[in-house]
């Protein structure tokens, strides 16, 4: 829950309405230009109208050098970010050979996957050796390799499911599947604040769809029993069925859903959950299995489960895990399996070899010690931020802790002031956040070692200071102070 203070709401409205004001000016005075030369007009109406882009000409580009930094490496605890300059007032940037080594907090590497790892990467060049980066074919053609039918077994075994179904990409893995699980007649009731991805998922399923505020199951209780009530619209016949699509750790928030109450309310009304994991599979519950381990619920009660490679297994893809009948079912009939080529052979071993450490099945344990750090890691890191004064969301142990930042001009600020000490952070604004809930998202990783968070913890605190971000009182920071004395 934000809380959101009476005046840096007022401030952060008052940012916005000054950048719209000056936008809408220039805008003004580009159109009279325009119109004088207009000689080059051929007829075609234009891609972008009006206010279509203003935000991006406006707004974005002012501060575009903040967003989609080149790296030049692997995105490891420390990486190196591609140096660029601007000659136009930032509306373009230029990529200069030099790079500069930061600490990143900005990569969803939760388990540290990601970069060289002594027993996954000779696996995954074997596995390039023999089967090459792509499949060039769809699944149902030559595109099931010995791997892919391997890792769909894993992941069942891994989640606790009957089966599951590989896609080469998360994104598609919600947009393409929820389609082919609900359609006209049948309701969708989604988190407020769900991803992209089952947003498009859900508009494109043709089912109506629901909202209930973020992680409230009362409020989904309500939705249910209203729409239960009220049936389809118009015929006001019973919905065909009733899915509650809901994630496990929510990738702009850091929270953890509530999901045995979600689940209670589910069964209660016979409504169908589906939970994505894409951020929690792997980075959390004793063993990496995600969500239903840490709170305690039986996958069983999950009827889809949904994840993503890319983030604790740090390589690309998907899964559904679900009851063999609905694999049979989405083999049969989802177009991202029929029409889509599968997954490279090298992502794919590159998850099975992850799982196999994270399970132990290579013969150490390595696996439990990543789970162990990454926990100790993030619970460490938001409780310091915290104790600073900084308004950090989320639970305890999520890797993921966005730090409030609100006001437009603190989104620059922040980001540049951190990388020029070299820490790379991630910073979200409008649309990937409501418009007064701009925040700086740090990400956590188990190969960050106790001296790279010092580190970061004594940047982001000098910074907070600079650009006034820290909103609450401070405790007296007695480990960050120790870790300052160290580093200097
Ligand atoms: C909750 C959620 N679902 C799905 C996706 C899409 O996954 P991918 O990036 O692997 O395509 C993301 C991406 O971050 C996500 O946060």
């Amino acid at each position: 829950m934000v809380r959101l203070p009476y005046t840096t709401a007022l401030t952060t409205l008052f940012s916005y309405g000054l950048l719209f004001a000056f936008g809408q000016l220039r805008d003004f005075f580009r159109k009279l230009i325009d119109w004088f030369k207009a000689k080059n007009v051929k007829g075609y109406a234009p891609i972008c109208l009006g206010l279509e882009d203003f935000y991006v000409r406006r707004l974005y580009l002012r501060i575009q050098d903040c967003f989609g930094r080149p790296i030049a490496s692997a995105p490891d605890s420390w990486f190196d970010v591609v140096e660029r300059y601007s000659n136009d007032s930032n509306k373009t940037l230029q990529r200069t050979s030099n790079t500069t080594r930061c600490l990143n907090l900005g990569s969803y590497n939760y388990l540290g996957f990601a970069a060289a790892d002594e027993y996954c990467t000779p696996r995954v060049i074997e596995s390039l050796k023999k089967y090459s980066p792509s499949t060039c074919s769809v699944r149902v053609d030559g595109g099931t390799t010995k791997l892919h039918t391997e890792l769909e077994e894993l992941v069942a075994r891994f989640v606790g499911k009957p089966a599951a179904i590989l896609f080469g990409m998360g994104y598609v893995t919600n947009s393409a599947i929820i389609p082919c699980l609900i359609g006209k007649g049948g309701l969708i009731i989604s988190d407020s604040l769900n991803h992209n991805s089952i947003v498009n998922g859900a508009r494109g399923s043709g089912a109506t769809v629901r909202v209930f505020q973020h992680n409230s199951p009362a409020h989904l209780e309500d939705v249910l029993r209203e729409q239960i009530a009220g049936g389809q619209p118009r015929t006001h016949r019973p919905w065909k069925k009733i899915i509650v699509i809901v994630e496990g750790i929510y990738s702009m928030e850091g929270e953890l859903c509530k999901l045995p109450e979600i689940i209670a309310v589910c069964k209660k009304y016979k409504a169908y959950t589906y939970l994505d994991e894409a951020h929690s599979i792997g980075a959390v519950g004793q063993s990496g299995r995600g969500v239903c381990e840490l709170l305690g619920v039986d996958p069983a009660d999950v009827d889809i489960m949904m994840g993503t490679f890319t983030k604790s297994f740090g390589s690309c893809g998907g899964y559904i895990a679900a009851s063999k009948e609905i694999i049979q079912h989405l083999k049969h009939s989802c177009p991202a399996h029929l029409y889509a080529t599968s997954m490279s052979p090298p992502a794919v071993q590159q998850v099975i070899s992850a799982i196999k450490v994270i399970l132990g099945e290579d013969g150490s344990n390595r696996g439990a010690q990543k789970l162990a750090r990454i926990r100790e890691n993030s619970n460490f890191f938001r409780s310091e931020l915290k104790k600073m004064g900084f308004e950090v969301l989320g639970d305890n142990d999520s890797p993921v802790m966005p730090i409030m930042l609100y006001n437009p001009a603190k989104i620059p600020a922040f980001s540049r002031e951190c990388l020029r000490q070299k820490v790379a952070v991630v910073t979200v604004a409008f649309p990937a956040t409501p418009l007064l809930l701009a925040r700086a998202r740090i990400c956590i990783s188990a190969s960050h070692t106790r001296e790279d968070l010092l580190k970061a913890l004594d940047v982001i605190s000098r910074v907070g200071d600079l650009v006034g971000i820290k909103y609450f009182p401070a405790e007296p920071p007695k480990i960050a102070e120790a870790g300052h004395d160290k580093l200097e």
